[in-house]
């Protein structure tokens, strides 16, 4: 063990912990490496000549920690959940107080502000790090959300800030609060992500179903949205999926892959945490409930057989230009929509957890690095900046315009939808959120009086002060 001491470690050596490492080696770090088979540590090091030299692998747990600088960085990239409470036990009795634990896996943040009480009561300190932006994002520039201990983020923040992803010069990388804050943050990212995602799929299947386009043609239209207002990492990887052919049957690789879709639970938990909030993000639900729907191909399937005479009114989605303008705009339209109801999620969680989230910053993070990463996350930035106190960004003179110009077209493209019998769940959550959201009268009035009937739950008045219960008829 050579006696040179590393400015920081990194726990497991997984696709994302590697490819940090090594973007952490790249930068002039050194970084000790551990992983439960030490050969991935040793190749971390000999298999990338010149930015191995800044990797030290190590074999024993002992090892790693004696040669961590003080105080001692420690991050974890293991698999979310009790893998982490077992590395923490495991290192923790190693450790000195000062030093600092941070957990850079998709961490549900209820555990990370539950570990970061019992570390911070050992004088050893913890921080929830959400990372963003897959295997290149963590190997090139990530995004990072960081929770925890304010005053640990002074040691992270030199390493943190030359590896994170860079947006005009700026590192895409802050401490957004205390404990389960960063998680919290990353969780509503993917939260996003799915709703981004499902409703981009909606479009396509529009473009397939409705309109009868193929993935080459869709894929030369995403590619034009892709140079304005939809511009996004989304978007242009919808038009790189959709041009692939395979190389096996020489087919668009997308009409040999499998409808059925794959979920490590992020968005789920996002759509928890909304409802826990009492917030409506009925597009990310949307999403959330689509993937699960897709997972029952075989039930599907037979569905398909049973109605294969129904839902066709024979509305018909035109394929000339102004109708692919329209399809823009309402996909446009429905993303300020659901990003709105991630931050309204966000907001909310700030209050009720204290952390004071930095809402403009957070946009500002996610400009680039991460999954969602577009330029549009620029004019949330503004709109939060511009201090007109945003309690929605619905209530945003900038995203109200934009929407009054594009609610017609997503209304359309959703009523067409509906009539084509082409499912649009999270297209149709958007318009529907934004007509309950602009209501000013709505309808929970009956549901009240609906639940005083049977339960005598009460209800308030609009013409005067307090609580009432009616003396309705017996039923
Ligand atoms: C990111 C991604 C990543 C996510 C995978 C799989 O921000 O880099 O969101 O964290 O875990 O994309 O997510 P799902 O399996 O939930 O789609």
């Amino acid at each position: 063990m050579n006696d040179r001491q590393a400015d920081i470690g990194v726990l497991g050596l997984g696709t994302m912990g590697a490819n940090l490492a090594l973007n952490i080696a790249e930068k002039g770090f050194t970084v000790a490496v551990h992983n439960r088979t030490t050969a991935k540590a040793l190749a971390l090091r000999d298999d990338n000549p010149g930015i191995g030299d800044n990797v030290l692998p190590t074999e024993t747990l002992e090892d790693f920690v004696a040669a961590l600088k003080s105080p001692r960085l420690v991050l974890f990239m293991v698999t979310a959940g009790k893998p982490v409470d077992a590395e923490m036990a495991r290192i923790a009795p190693l450790l000195s107080p000062g030093d600092v634990m941070i957990d850079a896996g998709n961490a549900d943040f209820n555990d990370t502000i539950r570990r970061s009480a019992a570390v911070e009561e050992t004088g050893l300190h913890f921080v929830g790090m959400g990372v963003s932006g897959g295997e290149l994002g963590a190997r090139h520039g990530p995004s990072i959300m960081v929770g925890g201990a304010r005053k640990t983020y002074p040691l992270l923040e030199p390493i943190l800030e030359k590896i994170a992803a860079k947006y005009e010069g700026e590192p895409c990388v802050a401490w957004l609060g205390p404990d389960g804050a960063g998680h919290f943050v990353k969780t509503i990212h993917n939260g996003i992500e799915y709703a981004d995602m499902q409703m981009i799929a909606e479009i396509y299947g529009i473009m397939r179903d409705g309109i009868g386009l193929k993935p080459a043609e869709m894929a030369t239209i995403f590619a034009d949205w892709n140079t304005r207002g939809l511009a996004s990492y989304l978007i242009e990887i919808t038009a790189v999926t959709l041009a692939e052919s395979d190389p096996e049957t020489h087919q668009p690789m997308v009409d040999v892959i499998v409808d059925e879709a794959g979920q490590k639970g992020t968005g789920r938990w996002a759509a928890i945490e909304a409802q826990k909030l009492g917030v409506g993000a009925t597009t990310i639900e949307a999403a959330v409930s689509a993937r699960g729907v897709s997972s029952r191909r075989a039930e599907r399937k037979t569905a398909a057989e049973l109605y294969r005479d129904v839902g066709r009114t024979g509305a018909e989605f035109g394929g000339e230009a102004e109708h692919i303008a329209e399809l823009e705009q309402a996909l446009e339209t429905a993303k300020i929509i659901a990003y709105a109801q991630g931050y309204a999620t966000m907001a909310a969680a700030s209050d009720e957890y204290g952390w004071s989230l930095p809402l403009a910053e957070i946009a500002r993070i996610w400009r680039a690095g991460c999954i969602i990463r577009s330029d549009f996350l620029d004019d949330i930035a503004r709109a939060y900046d511009a201090g007109d106190n945003v309690v929605n960004l619905l209530q945003a003179s900038d995203f109200v315009a934009r929407v009054v110009a594009g609610e017609a077209a997503l209304r359309g493209v959703v009523a067409k939808a509906a009539l084509a019998g082409i499912p649009v769940p999270a297209l149709s959550a958007a318009i529907a959120y934004f007509d309950d959201y602009r209501r000013a009268r709505g309808t929970t009035n009956l549901t009240q009086a609906q639940r005083d009937l049977f339960g005598a739950h009460t209800f308030r008045r609009l013409d005067m002060e307090g609580v009432f219960h009616h003396k309705w008829p017996a039923v």
